[in-house]
């Protein structure tokens, strides 16, 4: 496989819970994928990303873990993860696992002896214990909230019913905030990086990686300012102590062979601060949340893809660009709101409903937009059937703990989640053997099925196959961006020996003379690029 990787590839992320069913459960599990293997390969990506598969009491979908170094029987167990990597690698296809440093489950044998061992013992420092404000201690030690909603503390009580310290926790209550200033968190995670690089993984994906490091003093959280600022600002984000813990690991991948590498979700105010993650001696990677969350206008388009590659640029790291994943509202759906990039927040039936049909449009110019760009790009698993999110699922059914902890003012993000259809007559759309699905499938999944799409030239499935394999052949990932005045509701660019256009809400333009077009993502009519349409076009 060819060195540095990374830098171009395409990577496909598995939510594992949501993807093939192999025991009937209703659950997706790691044999599920392992059957699935030689489809993604068929489909043309160059790696897979696995959303966390190890012990978890599931409170946050197995972001909340307990045990590093062990798969919970919910996906199967160690053989079956080696099984899948090698079944991935034989397929040509990387493996790339998340890594959740922020926190663990309440349920970790670390927090558990922490809290056992009480006040001021060694064993607490491996989290962020505090004593409480107030008379007694009855305040939380700061103002901090949960990115779930409600409070980012909770005290602690001892078996008798006496109060006595509050821990921190910056997403669920059974999601504690580890302290990386404490070695024993830095050598463990050392452990837990070689684990799974001794197993075979190419690299991970680092959940939250701008929240390891907390302000020296844990001081109140501006909201105000930090609203101003964009981003995930404050106390808690962000902090320059971050970037020590990346050079630290990326010592230990870079005694690894095989081009290992690490991927960064960090939701920072600007590209710049992101650059920093992106140091030759940090991370290889990160996402691109700019990208996603960009309106549908061409002019924020060139401003975000210019901003990204000047900043990345810089420090001599590669793009990427992703439009959907497990935490945001499907790029479908998004795109089909009359205000796409005001927000990604899951949507439940009494909220504004998207235009699907238009939103699809949208999606798959996108899509052809951002394959056409050099860099590595992320897709979230089922977008290339086209699906949108479950903007309808009744409340009894969620599970998210956003809904719950928001005081149910916030859907959170089930919609997303939602179990693949892959066979539109089968039961459960062929998700699992029995029809079981953990959340159930809205209506038009079934005309968005796999096998409804697999021979349709003109389906969405054809146009992510087709973009792929051109993108591959003709080295679109590695090439360079050259910008192309169309007039301004059109993003065009050259890249390689391709000529990119994306015309975002404008009146039909026509198409260049000379090129001939090589895929499109909607109808053209009449040698003119209709609105919300792009095409990948080459020289005569
Ligand atoms: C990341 C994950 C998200 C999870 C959160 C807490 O943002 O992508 O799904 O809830 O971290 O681990």
């Amino acid at each position: 496989m060819p060195a540095e990787w990374w830098r171009d590839a395409v990577i496909y992320q598995i939510y594992p819970r949501s993807f093939a069913d192999s025991d009937g459960d209703g659950y997706g599990d790691l044999p599920g994928i392992i059957s699935k293997v030689d489809y993604l390969a068929s489909l043309g990506v160059d790696a897979i990303w696995l959303s966390p598969f190890y012990l978890s009491p599931m409170a946050d979908a197995g972001y909340d873990v307990a045990d590093y170094e062990q798969v919970d029987p919910l996906f199967g167990n160690l053989d079956d993860a080696d099984r899948l990597i090698e079944a991935a690698h034989a397929a040509g296809l990387r493996v790339v696992v998340d890594l959740v440093p922020n926190h663990t489950s309440d349920e970790h044998r670390w927090f558990r002896d922490a809290v056992a061992a009480g006040p001021r013992a060694p064993e607490r420092d491996m989290y962020v214990f505090h004593d409480g404000r107030g008379e007694n201690g009855e305040l939380p030690p700061n103002n901090w909230k949960s990115v779930f909603g409600g409070a980012g503390w909770t005290r602690l009580h001892r078996p008798d019913g006496t109060p006595e310290q509050w821990y921190l926790h910056l997403f669920d209550v059974k999601q504690p905030d580890l302290d990386w200033s404490t070695e024993r968190v830095r050598e463990a995670f050392d452990g837990v990086l070689r684990f799974w690089l001794d197993r075979g993984v190419d690299g991970f994906r680092v959940d939250v990686a701008h929240g390891l490091v907390k302000a020296e003093g844990l001081p109140d959280w501006d909201v105000e300012q930090a609203a101003m600022l964009g981003g995930q600002s404050g106390p808690m984000w962000d902090q320059d102590g971050v970037h020590e813990i990346y050079r630290r690991w990326r010592g230990v991948l870079d005694t690894y062979d095989g081009d290992r590498s690490l991927v960064a979700e960090a939701w920072v105010a600007d590209p710049s601060r992101l650059a920093l993650y992106l140091r030759p001696d940090e991370m290889h990677t990160a996402f691109n949340f700019q990208f996603l969350d960009c309106h549908w206008d061409a002019s924020a388009y060139r401003e975000v893809i210019t901003a990204t590659m000047a900043s990345n640029g810089a420090v001599g790291a590669p793009t990427t660009w992703v439009l959907s994943n497990h935490d945001v509202l499907r790029h479908v759906s998004r795109l089909g709101m009359a205000d796409p990039g005001s927000s990604h927040e899951g949507l439940g039936m009494r909220d504004e409903q998207p235009d699907h049909v238009v939103g699809l449009q949208r999606a798959r110019a996108a899509t052809l937009m951002m394959l056409g760009l050099p860099g590595s790009a992320y897709l979230y698993q089922g977008e290339e059937f086209g699906l949108p999110d479950h903007t309808t699922l009744p409340d009894t059914v969620r599970q998210d703990p956003t809904w719950f902890r928001s005081g149910h003012t916030r859907v959170g993000r089930d919609g997303c989640r939602i179990p693949l259809p892959w066979a539109a007559d089968r039961p459960g759309l062929g998700f699992s053997p029995n029809g079981a699905t953990w959340l159930p499938q809205p209506d038009g999944y079934a005309d968005l099925a796999l096998d409804r799409q697999a021979d349709d030239p003109a389906s969405t499935w054809t146009m992510y196959r087709d973009a792929l394999g051109a993108r591959r052949d003709l080295g679109l990932g590695g090439a360079e961006l050259t910008w192309v005045d169309a007039g301004e509701p059109v993003v065009a660019f050259d890249n390689g020996p391709v000529r990119v256009m994306a015309n975002i809400l404008g009146a039909p333009v026509p198409l260049p003379d000379g090129y001939r077009v090589l895929l499109s993502s909607g109808p053209l009519a009449g040698g003119t690029l209709p609105m919300d349409t792009a095409v990948w076009l080459s020289r005569a």
